[in-house]
């Protein structure tokens, strides 16, 4: 049983329908984990606001019969300009949703991130799409740094992301609130929310269990794999004291495409640069970190201006096909989308994240069929226009 049946996903015409679904189906505190942003929220919406604020304007009678949305990042050929950003502890929110969403990408063939928080083994992730994507926290040790890469290298992943916008873990109240910890502590309340949502508890909860025994988070240490319940990943959200320095001692060590994700300043853009990254992510982390921190879209051009030919890609709050157009119309290369997958994975396995993925893809074709463009680099000469408040 893998959650919503086929005909149940056919109702499913946009990817804030998975979020709908999955709110009922999951405990509130896990939930609340995969929704929330940080302190107030702020970012999350704004997030939304300013994708929405953007108005494009549409060229006609261009022949976009051979509209293809076919993309080239780090050398190899995708089938269209979006991806699945690394998230942490997936595969408690849904069942294996870890292979769930690397083999629906595969299949797709889009990208895969995997996150160092992950409960899968990237030596797993590494057979079910080999050639997926790693994004990492790292201990600020050269010696740890270099054997992490070499784990990472050995289990086939061809692109390294340093996620950079974690000194520190960031104020979640709705964890706080719900009782969402890491490590996991076990409550009466937690055990009563779990059994108020029988589905999750039998599809995700007990199968887990039985087929994993304890979850662990398995790829922030070379060879550790502490369990959820541990005092060891007190600091799975990064170093305060990590710095250029150890990131210039990532791209020393790492042989393929490095990425760091999190950039919002064009001066850090052109200081990833200048250490030889192949790209950057512009991204305010889904509006989980810094609560007031400006929206990857706002900064976009200024950012691909340091950029020179290094890939820019974007993410936090994207979730239409017209999100992607204004992303690439602005400058990125492709767009990376988070909680809307999760929420696939979670109510329906590797068919929901098939469906989401389509979803996407056709949404995409209209939109740039109507804006009279026949390829993702065209979207880059669409003519944009910002909507101001109180305007229609
Ligand atoms: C994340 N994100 C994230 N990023 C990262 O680099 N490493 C990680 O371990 C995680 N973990 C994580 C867990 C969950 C539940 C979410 C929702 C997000 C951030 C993620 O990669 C991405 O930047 C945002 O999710 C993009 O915003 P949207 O599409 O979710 O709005």
């Amino acid at each position: 049983m893998t959650g919503i049946s086929i005909k149940s996903l056919k109702q499913v015409l946009n990817l804030d329908d998975f979020e709908m679904l999955a709110r009922r189906h999951l405990p509130k505190a896990i939930y609340g984990y995969v929704q929330g942003g940080a302190d107030d929220g702020t970012c999350l919406i704004h997030n939304r606001d300013a994708l929405a604020h953007i108005r494009l304007v549409p060229r006609v009678l261009r022949d976009v019969s051979a509209c293809t949305q076919g993309v080239t990042l780090f050398g190899q050929h995708y089938a269209s300009p979006f991806m699945i950003a690394p998230m942490g502890a997936s595969a408690i929110v849904g069942h294996d949703a870890d292979n769930a969403m690397a083999k629906a990408a595969r299949v797709a063939n889009i990208p895969y991130i995997l996150s160092a928080n992950a409960i899968t083994p990237i030596e797993e992730i590494g057979r079910s799409y080999p050639g997926s994507w790693f994004a990492g926290y790292q201990k600020p040790d050269e010696n740890n740094i270099d054997r992490m890469l070499k784990r990472v290298a050995d289990a086939g992943f061809t692109a390294y992301f340093l996620t950079a916008d974690v000194a520190v873990g960031s104020n979640r109240e709705n964890n706080m609130r719900n009782g969402y910890t890491m490590p996991f502590r076990p409550t009466t309340r937690l055990a009563l929310d779990m059994a108020r949502h029988p589905s999750w508890l039998y599809r995700t909860g007990w199968r887990t269990l039985l087929q994993r025994g304890v979850p662990k988070i398995s790829n922030i240490d070379p060879v550790q794999r502490p369990s959820i319940f541990s005092r060891e990943i007190t600091a799975v959200t990064g170093y305060a004291s990590f710095s250029w320095k150890h990131a210039e001692m990532i791209r020393r060590l790492w042989k393929g495409a490095f990425i760091i994700k999190g950039i919002l300043s064009p001066e850090d853009a052109r200081l990833a640069r200048e250490i030889g990254a192949e790209g950057v992510v512009v991204s305010n982390h889904g509006g989980r970190q810094l609560d007031c921190a400006v929206s990857p879209v706002e900064v976009l051009e200024a950012v691909k201006a340091q950029s020179n030919d290094m890939t820019v890609l974007v993410d936090s709050g994207f979730r239409r096909g017209t999100d992607i157009v204004k992303g690439l119309a602005l400058g990125a290369d492709a767009v990376i989308i988070g909680r809307p997958f999760l929420y696939a994975a979670a109510v329906g396995g590797q068919a929901g994240i098939k469906h989401a993925i389509r979803v996407l893809q056709r949404e995409l074709h209209i939109d740039m069929s109507l804006l009279g463009v026949n390829s993702c680099r065209a979207l880059r000469e669409v003519e944009r226009m910002q909507r101001h408040s109180g305007t229609a």
